[in-house]
């Protein structure tokens, strides 16, 4: 019987074969990416840094002994790999679980490809069941709030959470988001808001998908 944790190690070990040799490599945020941190540390002698999308995940690859460089010291990142909260079979996203959204989209945007890994448990047809995290501008919490509740959803402080860029997270319930990429512009709209975690504009190019039976690779 396998467990979910032999399920993300499984799609971590694959995301290596994506990883090309002497590269900088995009790092994510999440128990996923630290199976993939620990995977990389194997190759590290093959490859030339890491940027991270997280301090925490900063902290794991020095503990290994891989450098990390700043983002803007590493020019063009060729993959970056990540996990995900939710994702559909279009490869469309929510990100955020762990409230680093927004490092995640900008390492992801300076990426040339972007490896998403999951355990099965993640794959859904309607994204939203899952809480979708907002980034928000601390003066504007209550403003957003309002402006989501006109969207239909129920906005929830994430409490004691402070971002690594110093803010708040919005957790917004009860969504059935049957139009992402449009929903992912609305909110980006909003004054305040600094990121929402809908990655479907820019969804994943590849995803890595660990089921029973093995790696299963599906792609946009
Ligand atoms: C972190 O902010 C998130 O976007 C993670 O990528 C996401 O929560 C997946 O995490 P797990 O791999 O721990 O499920």
């Amino acid at each position: 019987m396998f467990s979910q944790d032999d399920l993300k190690r499984a799609v971590a070990k694959a995301a290596i074969e994506y990883v090309p040799v002497d590269s900088i490599v995009g790092v994510g945020t999440g128990s996923t990416a630290n199976f993939f941190i620990d995977e990389l540390a194997k190759i590290k002698h093959k490859i030339r840094a890491a940027v991270a999308s997280s301090e925490a995940s900063a902290k794991r690859l020095q503990g290994h002994g891989i450098e990390v460089l700043s983002l803007n010291d590493a020019g063009d990142i060729p993959v970056y790999v990540d996990g995900a909260d939710e994702i559909t079979r279009h490869l469309h996203m929510v990100k955020g679980g762990g409230g680093a959204l927004t490092r995640e989209k900008i390492v992801a945007a300076s990426s040339k490809k972007f490896i998403c890994v999951c355990d099965a448990s993640k794959l859904v047809d309607v994204l939203g069941n899952f809480p979708l995290p907002i980034e928000v501008i601390p003066m504007a919490r209550s403003y957003i709030a309002r402006e989501v509740v006109k969207l239909g959803g129920r906005p929830k402080l994430r409490e004691g959470f402070t971002t690594d860029n110093g803010n708040i997270i919005l957790d917004v319930h009860d969504l059935q988001i049957m139009n992402p990429v449009e929903l992912e512009a609305a909110l980006n709209q909003l004054a305040g808001v600094v990121t929402n975690g809908l990655f479907a504009r820019h969804g994943a190019d590849v995803l890595l998908l660990g089921m029973p039976d093995g790696v299963k690779t599906m792609t946009a």
